[in-house]
């Protein structure tokens, strides 16, 4: 049966009303509006310290934030990725609990909510040694994206980090992870792209097109220099004051161990979207600059072509979510629009079915209202590669579902 056969079953559009979905529990109202600002860099500078493949604006969790939520209430995220939603929780005093397969998104998201100062992180520059030597002979080979002298810089800057971890070495190494390539001379890298750590073939490739060798980057400047854009907004002592308010977890979203039963009262968060993303591959550099070991991110991450894999992994996700939601708390999920087998699937719809489905979530949850935010076309969408509508827009789209 295809996806679009597969959805008919339960989920049908109300021929008075574009806007209302039919299920067997009743109408679905589906509002279409730009609900917050398509405005970039509006938010807590904090928020924009690290690009992340698909994360959301911080807009959207301040949206449900401040609507369904009281300050010291609990917001989470099962799948934190840069941290979005918990950095937004702690910003509005609320507890956050934020959790992502990827330890990655641990090594992002901590520093965030458990800021330094920029004095802190001069000075603590200042002390480490950059210009030990290194043998090379034993480091993986990089000299496509990085000048010798600055690779030997970052070497030694991973080495220090691997036994130096107060919260300024986390916030060093959260802004260093920034740095590691990018299209500008603030990056570390010849010229590459920010979004996305690309394979090493690819950036020869680069560099032969445009002409480039890797030129010498100093890594302390560019360090320090992303710090300050990234403290300016400021509130670093309220921020630390909650951080122990806040928790970060690294798992699979269908078992959140070390999150408590019924503790929870919002939950805001964006799943991988079947495949459209490769979380592993894109992340490379980053985990490599890590030391993550590639089994603890390969094959745990969830990135499947296969609708029915995807639907059973999000209702497993769901049932979890049940679990540590508090009575009548929420999930905001946000999904997007995908190409599935020559048709264009609004995920919105498959997580109505789910919610409606006895093989599902049924008795779990229950369909408040469906977010489509519309906006101009924007990078988030085309690393999404979400399908432009004929007006040139795009759409989030965000199931408010209610704990039954
Ligand atoms: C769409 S991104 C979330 C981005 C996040 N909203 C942000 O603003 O940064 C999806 C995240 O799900 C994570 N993920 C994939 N499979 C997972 C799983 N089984 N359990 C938990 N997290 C998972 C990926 O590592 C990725 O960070």
């Amino acid at each position: 049966m295809s996806a679009q056969a597969l959805l008919k079953n339960i989920v049908t559009e109300s021929a008075s009303q574009p806007s209302q979905l039919i299920t067997p529990f009743g109408p679905v109202t589906r509002k279409f509006d730009e609900f917050w600002t398509a405005k970039q860099r509006q938010m807590h500078s904090l928020h924009y310290a690290n690009s992340y493949r698909a994360s959301f604006k911080p807009e959207l969790p301040e949206y449900f934030i401040s609507r369904f939520t009281n300050p010291g209430d609990r917001v989470g995220d099962p799948f934190g990725g840069r941290g979005t939603t918990i950095l937004q929780a702690a910003l509005m005093n609320r507890k956050g609990v934020s959790n992502d397969v990827n330890p990655l998104s641990e090594r992002l998201a901590a520093p965030k909510i458990n800021p330094v100062t920029v004095e802190e992180i001069s000075e603590r520059l200042d002390e480490i040694d950059l210009s030990a030597p290194v043998d090379m002979s034993r480091e993986e080979d990089m000299s496509m994206f990085y000048h010798e002298d600055t690779y030997r810089e970052l070497i030694n800057l991973r080495n220090y980090l691997m036994e130096h971890r107060d919260d300024i070495d986390r916030f060093i190494e959260m802004t260093a992870l920034s740095r590691l390539h990018g299209h500008s001379n603030g990056f570390f890298s010849a010229y590459s792209f920010p979004q996305i750590s690309i394979p090493k073939v690819n950036q020869a490739k680069i560099n032969k097109t445009r002409g480039i060798e890797p030129d010498y980057r100093d890594i302390k400047s560019r360090i320090l220099k992303k710090a300050k854009t990234t403290l300016k907004s400021g509130q670093i002592d309220e921020l630390r004051r909650r951080a122990k308010h806040q928790k970060l977890t690294t798992g699979d979203s269908r078992d959140l161990k070390e999150w408590e039963s019924e503790s929870v009262n919002l939950v805001v968060t964006s799943p991988p979207f079947l495949n459209q993303v490769d979380y592993v591959q894109d992340t490379w550099i980053e985990t490599w600059f890590c030391g993550i070991p590639r089994e603890e991110v390969d094959g745990k991450i969830v990135q499947t072509p296969d609708l029915s894999k995807w639907m059973e992994f999000i209702s497993d996700t769901m049932s979890e979510l049940h679990r540590v939601l508090a009575p009548y708390g929420l999930i905001a999920m946000e999904v997007g629009e995908v190409r599935y087998q020559g048709e264009l699937l609004n995920l919105d719809e498959i997580l109505v079915q789910l919610t409606c489905s006895h093989q599902y979530n049924r008795h779990q949850f229950r369909v408040k209202e469906i977010y489509v935010q519309s906006q101009q076309f924007t990078k988030l969408a085309n690393c999404f590669r979400v399908e432009n509508n004929k007006l040139g827009t795009n759409t989030n789209r965000i199931v408010l579902m209610e704990k039954i």
